[in-house]
């Protein structure tokens, strides 16, 4: 089960005079599914590897949890890959425009007595008995002061054998390497149907909303947080996919 295609998104197709911060308001909300797809190469690939280690990994009497859930993809890619595991689902999304989609597009497919959506900021969300929990491009908004709190609070939530899939959009130490795939990704957008205005006047939205960061930051947090085994399991770009198992 995936989600429907959605609107298409010509958010940043007018000029803007002021660009306004960027928001995953109910304007982002009715094209995220578009937005997405059309921005973050592999992101579909992303999601049904998802469902993959969720097969894998997810355990039975455990919940899994989406964090930073959106309209639900990722979610959906884990309801859909427990086989007989009695599992309980968990999404959170501080965007209420995203969270009430979230609820319709999963009741499309499952009873209610298998997941559960919150409105609520993750880094407030109690999480516990996890098995799987996933953070789909979702810390790169969170404060960067903030960010090793929440990945402690991930690790102390997960079982034994329990999994971390962390994607994120990153950035490269080298700043000609930097260039290189931030020129290739706006290529990308174009290819997808962006005009260069709506590319750049949707980068000035995010600049200092989403904060990507290096590779070796995100490994190192990881095993700072007590992951013994984490590993960049994709790459495309300046786009790239964590696993981490608590052992
Ligand atoms: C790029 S989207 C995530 C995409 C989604 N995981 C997927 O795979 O389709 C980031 C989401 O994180 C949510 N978000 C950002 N900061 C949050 C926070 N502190 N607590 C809860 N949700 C947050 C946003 O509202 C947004 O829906």
């Amino acid at each position: 089960m995936t989600l429907s295609k959605g609107s298409e998104d010509k958010l940043f197709m007018a000029y803007q005079k002021k660009i306004q911060q960027f928001q995953f308001d109910d304007a982002v909300a009715s094209v995220f599914s578009d937005m997405i797809k059309r921005s973050v190469p592999g992101y579909e690939n992303i999601i049904s590897m998802i469902g993959l280690f969720t097969q894998a990994h997810a355990q039975q009497g455990t919940n899994c949890y989406d964090l930073g859930c959106s309209l639900g993809a990722s979610t959906l890619a884990i309801l859909g890959n427990l086989e007989h595991k009695d599992c309980f689902i968990i999404g959170v999304d501080n965007s209420s425009a995203m969270t009430e989609r979230c609820q319709s597009n999963l009741s499309q497919f499952y009873d209610s007595t298998k997941f559960k959506i919150y409105c609520e900021d993750i880094q407030n969300m109690e999480l516990e008995n996890a098995s799987v929990i996933v953070l789909n491009f979702t810390l790169q908004f969170i404060n960067k002061s903030e960010r090793n709190d929440l990945i402690k609070k991930i690790y102390q939530a997960l079982v034994p054998g329990g999994v971390l899939i962390l994607s994120e959009k990153i950035l490269f130490d080298n700043p000609q390497k930097n260039q290189l795939f931030v020129d290739i990704h706006h290529g990308f957008k174009k290819a997808q149907g962006y005009s260069d205005l709506e590319i750049s006047q949707k980068r000035s939205a995010l600049e200092n909303t989403l904060v990507p960061e290096p590779t070796s930051n995100h490994l190192q947090r990881l095993n700072n947080a007590g992951f013994t085994q984490a590993d960049m399991w994709f790459q495309c770009l300046n786009f790239a996919s964590f696993f981490a198992i608590k052992s």
